[in-house]
């Protein structure tokens, strides 16, 4: 049956469920293209890829995986205009990777990108650790599951380190109940939230292999790598670029053998270690300053020197100190 491209209007008076191009009208005629990336939806899908292009460093990895689920999406989309079934894809999702290494940030993006998408009723992440879920008392874990569950809807559920909710060694354990009713709602609610499971990788993989029925319904598991000394250097100088300040040449010597020190020293945590590394040297650049002459114009006011960076006790001989936490 031919019908001209929307001429009928169905369902007037009743709103769409939510935001898919052309959905009043009726299904495009077989012979009829549509460009794809000419939709307002892939429009802001772009804008969100570049604007996690230019704040993140690195992550060719997730950043592929990422544009994959947008086109799986873009083309769900099409084939919803063309008639054609387009039952909407299970999005739950695995982040695996260390501590700093963009998890959350990216879970951000993720949840504007699906709903720019039309996948997702609203661009939110609620985040969430095992106290939010689990009660420590028989009756407390239902509701609180629930009402968690109850704030996500429509957006992302972000449960980081979710390997603590199963705990084997605990007979009297409630995060099994928690994981239950977890997956009810995973089940049911598809398309309007999405589960992510954060946490480091070995850990998760023990935790979806003792539980299959979740690891089943997590259909995208993407994992970020820690990040080489380079990826870190550059997000220094992504953060202080940011920020309005810069390295001076030998400040930025010295930042790379801070870092190349810095990670080999216990909990080293990626770019949040950058972050911290460099709040830091904004303290010794502010007390030079005020115990130096006096006098500063804007150029001192950006510069970070090496003496800033060297001022780290990383430099310092942690056997030599005893220091508990080196990375002060
Ligand atoms: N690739 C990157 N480029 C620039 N900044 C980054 C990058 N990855 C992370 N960051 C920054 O580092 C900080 C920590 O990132 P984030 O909180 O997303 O990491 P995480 O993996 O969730 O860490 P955790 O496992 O400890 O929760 C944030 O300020 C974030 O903006
Ligand atoms: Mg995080």
């Amino acid at each position: 049956m031919y019908r001209p491209e929307a001429a009928t209007v169905n369902g007037a008076g009743s709103p769409p469920a939510e935001p898919a191009p052309d959905e009043s009208a009726g299904p495009l005629d077989a012979r009829s293209t549509i460009d794809l990336r000419a939709d307002e939806a892939a429009e802001r899908v772009r804008s969100v890829l570049d604007a996690l292009d230019a704040e993140l460093v690195g992550l060719a990895g997730v950043k592929r995986r990422i544009r994959e689920t947008a086109a799986l999406l873009m083309v769900d989309r099409a084939r919803a205009r063309f008639g054609l079934s387009a039952s909407k894809p299970s999005l739950h999702m695995s982040f695996t990777g260390g501590p700093g290494t963009g998890k959350t940030t990216v879970a951000l993006r993720m949840a504007e990108i699906l709903h720019a998408l039309g996948y997702l009723r609203v661009p939110r992440v609620y985040p969430v650790t095992r106290d939010d879920l689990v009660g420590q008392f028989i009756g407390h874990t239902a509701p609180k599951t629930k009402e968690a569950l109850a704030r996500a809807a429509g957006g992302v559920l972000f449960i980081d380190e979710a390997y603590y909710l199963y705990r084997p060694d605990n007979e009297r354990d409630y995060g099994q109940e928690a994981i239950e009713i977890l997956l009810q709602e995973m089940e049911s609610a598809r398309g309007s939230l999405v589960v992510i499971f954060a946490g480091y990788e070995d850990r998760m993989e023990t935790f979806f292999s003792s539980n299959p029925g979740l690891s089943s319904r997590v259909a995208h598991h993407i994992e970020f790598e820690d990040y080489t000394t380079g990826e870190l250097a550059e997000i220094a100088e992504l953060m202080l670029t940011r920020d309005d300040y810069r390295l001076s040449e030998q400040g930025r010597a010295a930042f790379l053998e801070y870092l190349d020190r810095r990670r080999a020293m216990p909990r080293f945590a990626n770019a949040r270690s950058v972050r911290n590394a460099l709040e830091r040297a904004r303290l010794r650049q502010a007390n030079r300053l005020v115990a130096g002459h006096g006098q500063v114009g804007r150029d001192d006011l950006m510069l970070i020197t090496e003496q800033d960076v060297r001022g780290s006790r990383v430099f310092i001989d942690p056997l030599e100190t005893g220091l508990e936490d080196p990375a002060v």
